[in-house]
């Protein structure tokens, strides 16, 4: 059995999936790889918990549940108050979960994989404007840097796109890569209005904590701009361009839809471009999804057309998404 060693950033919604999922695959990932997981850290913005020995997971959700923030959880474990950055230097871990929502997150993966550390991410705008740097950084010190959860949740896209398909040459990407504007266009089309429908796909987990770069095509772009870095090369989201969902009426989704088509935010990804914008699709795409799924449609030179569709968003399908990488990091250490 080898142990490896888990540093988790990030104990809000989908941090605690990643956890939950954690405890419910322990034996599995035990028989079936020979791995035991141990988490010697987790971060919340209230402080860290390390505790090297390993810390038990159902209690940490327990005290999050509770108690609301890590900081709280005095009376078994030391709370430190180190900023991302120092724990990632001090903590030793052999594979760093970032599940937070930090911007700058950057700095910090470069230090991960700078010491050595593994990297497993769910944060978009990292990679979205500093993949070439961070993915040089990983392939120059020969250390995992694992995105799969920034696109697409755990539906497999980027594994697709870096793992497979590799004598492949892709031509273009056309995907619908966020699922709260799917929820909600596909809600309108049944008679919700945009606000309830919005407010559904916030209750669902499924909205961004600001659903404004959901509605804007902002997280979309950021999906866009890092399957361009995969499929061709890298570039980053300033040179996206990018249209949301606001404006669009319920007459207008209910109008395109009894012409036998859907109105799905679609972004197109080619050599060089990158475009977000809302466009009708025949209901028999691949592209007209519904509720919470994404599609993408990959062209390449010698498969011609594959078609790539799942859960977009939600929790546990995000979850999915990062332990596959956790295991794939863990594999290759
Ligand atoms: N807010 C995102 C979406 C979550 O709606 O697709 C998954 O990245």
């Amino acid at each position: 059995m080898r142990a490896i060693r888990v540093s988790l950033f990030g104990f809000g919604n989908v941090g605690k999936a990643v956890a939950g999922a954690l405890i419910g695959k322990e034996r599995f990932f035990r028989e079936k790889y020979g791995i035991a997981l141990k988490v010697v850290s987790i971060s919340d913005t209230s402080g860290v918990v390390w505790l090297p020995e390993g810390i038990d997971l159902r209690e940490a959700l327990l005290v999050k549940e509770t108690l609301g923030r890590l900081s709280a959880w005095t009376n078994d474990y030391e709370v430190y108050e180190f900023s991302p950055m120092d724990a990632v230097k001090e903590i030793e871990a052999d594979v760093v979960i970032d599940v937070t929502n930090d911007k700058n997150a950057w700095r910090w993966h470069l230090t991960a994989l700078r010491e050595g550390k593994a990297l497993v991410t769910s944060n978009k705008p990292p990679l979205a404007f500093h993949y070439a740097e961070l993915v040089g950084e990983a392939e120059k010190r020969n250390v995992p840097y694992l995105f799969e959860a920034t696109v697409m949740a755990g539906t497999p896209v980027i594994g697709l796109l870096r793992e497979n398909l590799l004598g492949d040459r892709v031509e273009g990407i056309e995907a619908v890569l966020n699922a709260t504007t799917t929820f909600i266009l596909s809600r309108m089309e049944e008679g919700r209005t945009f606000e309830e429908a919005l407010k559904e796909a916030q209750s669902l987990g499924i909205a961004e904590r600001d659903p404004d770069g959901d509605i804007l095509g902002i997280d979309a772009g950021y999906k866009a701009t890092i399957l361009h870095c995969v499929a061709f090369e890298p570039i980053t989201f300033d040179k996206a361009r990018v249209k949301g969902i606001a404006g669009i009426t319920r007459g207008e989704v209910q109008r395109v839809r009894a012409r036998g088509k859907t109105i799905r935010l679609v972004a197109t990804v080619e050599m060089g471009k990158v475009t977000v914008e809302p466009r009708e699709v025949s209901l028999d795409s691949p592209l007209a999804v519904e509720s919470h799924e994404n599609a993408a449609v990959i062209k390449t030179d010698l498969l011609g057309e594959l078609a790539i569709k799942g859960a977009g968003a939600g929790l546990k399908e995000t979850a999915s998404g990062v332990v596959s990488d956790v295991i794939k990091a863990a594999l290759r250490l």
